[in-house]
């Protein structure tokens, strides 16, 4: 049997793909042969500008859609367009996330209702689009990246952990459900990595973190989007289910 990384051939969208994971993981799909579809809230002019960087770099075909990954109807469009260009969708990162740090008494309506909105609603409006493309050619994986809080929790964290909590249900139904059309489903629970989510931490949270970290370093972007290439490629191709920790040793 024949499995490699090599992602020739595929069509990959990564949510979220401005910010740090993101953005390690678009380039990595790309350096190993997938055509990727960037996507993020943020401005057209960013996402073009990677969209350029993609294609100079790794001489691919790559696209750039600006939508709220919590927007059912935004959602629906961009799968609307994905299905007229390319006809199908092998790969896609769950990967837009906001962090929202509250104690219980500090917690306001609309921080859950934003936090889950992007964390929680966004993955499933997501999936939901992307399987029924993947299903047109039986096969395709999914990527959720839900987070270490959404397994263990953490002070401060309830409305962030509750929606990653939330994407670890998702992938667990999800992948018992679609496995019989070839959909693999599996997430990614990232600890203490290195990207702009994490700048606001005062010093002293940022090092209770960095402590907790068995290997003693913060993890890069790229140490996530190394383990997304492996879940999308077909060297994973009898794995799916599977939450898989990306955090040094924080848990075990
Ligand atoms: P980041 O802040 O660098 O990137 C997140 C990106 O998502 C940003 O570019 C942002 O504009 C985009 N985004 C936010 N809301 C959106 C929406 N509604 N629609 C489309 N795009 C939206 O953060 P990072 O660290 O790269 O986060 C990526 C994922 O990893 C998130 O789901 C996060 O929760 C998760 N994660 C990160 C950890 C860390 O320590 N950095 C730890 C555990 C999980």
């Amino acid at each position: 049997m024949e499995s490699n990384f090599n992602l020739n051939g595929k069509i990959a969208l990564i949510t979220g793909s401005a910010g740090g994971i993101g953005w390690a993981t678009a380039k990595t799909l790309a350096r190993y042969g997938a055509s990727v579809i960037l996507n993020d809230i943020k401005s057209k002019e960013i996402l073009e500008e990677r969209k350029q960087e993609i294609k100079r770099d790794f001489n691919c075909e790559a696209d750039a859609l600006q939508f709220d990954v919590g927007d059912f109807e935004a959602v629906q469009n961009a799968y609307n367009e994905i299905f007229k260009k390319y006809k199908r969708l092998d790969i896609l990162v769950n990967n837009a996330g906001s962090l929202f740090d509250n104690l219980v008494g500090m917690i306001r309506k609309k921080d859950i209702e934003q936090t889950f909105s992007t964390n929680t609603n966004g993955v499933i409006y997501n999936l939901q689009s992307a399987a029924r493309l993947m299903e047109r050619n039986k096969s395709g994986s999914i990527i959720n990246i839900a987070s270490i809080v959404g397994r263990v929790g953490n002070e401060g964290q309830v409305v962030y952990g509750g929606s990653k909590a939330a994407v670890i249900g998702i992938t667990l139904s999800a992948a018992r459900e679609l496995a019989s059309k070839n959909i693999r489903v599996n997430a990614i629970a990232p600890g203490f990595i290195n990207t702009d989510l994490i700048k606001f931490l005062s010093p002293t949270i940022f090092n209770q973190r960095l402590n907790a970290v068995k290997m003693k370093r913060i993890g890069q972007p790229e140490d996530v989007a190394n383990a997304v290439l492996f879940l999308a490629s077909d060297l994973s191709s009898y794995i799916t289910g599977q939450i898989l920790g990306v955090d040094g040793g924080m848990i075990m």
